[in-house]
């Protein structure tokens, strides 16, 4: 067995654990070898490689970032792209690709399998979108990060009385934001699922500070935004690869609360802090878990699928049916779990929680 391997998008806590653990059962478990494609689809298309066995993998298991480099190039921006993988798969004599990505990448080899190029999907990002998985590797990590930033500016807000706005990542879903705000007690968390009413955020956090020496945490997640025309929102650009390029919506509201309520607020904006450094040993566990899984499937023939968690059991499940949804919040955690502890309404009885 020969199987080519790349991660591919933004990085994540994780790749290199999962790279390990696919080179090993790939050559322990079934006797096979493993190519590494540098920065994803850039290696398989220019041919740029490196040969991958347990010796090459040593050490790296803590390590963040990925050994193999990573891009967002797919095979379909290029005429010819999908031509040149078949010849890759010609030259290196591959019986397939394990592809560790998110739902960019994973789409790419759903339409490459389509396309008559085996690839068998590991689910990784730091946003934990991806369907028909509970958890993507990387997300604990991202969540401990925030979360651990959260308690620290919990002591400086205190000391100043301030209210202070944590941007956190996440694109267009609000799952670290969630959790990060539960874990770090936020005074109210802000998610793209649920559109915000400035008001309504500055009267409970006007009426949480009234007469109290109170500090507010305020998490806002990146692809946050307010319900239309309520306030002024961040200019996004787009990149190369027509991604808006979210940050800012927590600059726009920490100056919109100090307007409306003329508390002082600071801003915090976590950014790449979140994806790099190592993995916690959850995320250690579940990638070494996946790469297992994907070397596993490699051998059983399973292209088409990606490993996925569900109930704590890695199961294979087919690749289109991850990447047809994005995974959204579960609005009982949002509404049921975080909501309790937000600031709560003018006037209600215990306006200080
Ligand atoms: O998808 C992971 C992620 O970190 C998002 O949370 C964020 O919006 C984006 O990538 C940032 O991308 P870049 O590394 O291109 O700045």
């Amino acid at each position: 067995m020969r199987i080519g391997m790349l991660t591919s998008g933004g990085d994540c806590p994780g790749l290199n654990a999962v790279i390990r653990a696919t080179v090993r059962v790939v050559e322990r478990r079934h006797g096979g070898q493993v190519v590494g494609f540098k920065d994803a689809w850039r290696g398989v298309l220019e041919d740029d490689w490196v040969p991958l066995d347990v010796e090459a993998c040593r050490g790296i298991l803590p390590r963040g970032g990925t050994i193999l480099g990573t891009s967002r190039i797919q095979p379909y921006q290029y005429d010819d792209g999908v031509d040149l993988v078949k010849a890759a798969v010609e030259r290196h004599q591959l019986d397939g690709f394990v592809v560790v990505g998110g739902n960019g990448s994973l789409s790419c080899a759903r339409d490459l399998g389509r396309d008559g190029v085996n690839c068998i999907g590991v689910p990784k990002t730091i946003d934990n979108d991806i369907g028909a998985t509970e958890m993507t590797f990387g997300f604990d990590t991202a969540v401990h990060v925030a979360t651990e930033a959260i308690d620290r500016l919990h002591t400086t807000a205190e000391s100043h009385d301030r209210i202070i706005v944590v941007e956190v990542m996440g694109r267009d879903v609000g799952h670290i934001a969630v959790r990060a705000g539960i874990a770090g007690g936020a005074t109210m968390t802000l998610v793209p699922e649920f559109p915000f009413d400035p008001g309504e955020v500055c009267a409970r956090l006007a009426a949480r500070h009234e007469g109290h020496d109170y500090a507010s945490i305020v998490v806002v997640a990146e692809g946050a935004s307010a319900v239309p025309g309520s306030m002024p929102e961040p200019d996004y650009e787009v990149d190369q690869f027509g991604h808006r390029r979210l940050g800012g919506i927590g600059n726009a509201l920490a100056a919109e609360i100090e307007g409306r309520t003329g508390i002082e607020t600071r801003v915090t904006t976590l950014g790449h802090i979140q994806r790099g450094g190592t993995p916690t040993a959850f995320d250690r566990v579940l990638a070494t878990r996946y790469g297992v899984a994907a070397a596993d499937a490699a051998a059983d023939g399973a292209w088409g699928s990606m490993v996925a968690l569900q109930g704590d059991q890695v199961v294979r499940v087919p690749v289109a049916d991850a990447v047809d949804r994005l995974k959204t919040v579960d609005p009982a955690l949002y509404h049921d779990v975080a909501e309790p502890f937000f600031a709560p309404w003018p006037g209600s009885a215990d306006p200080a929680s």
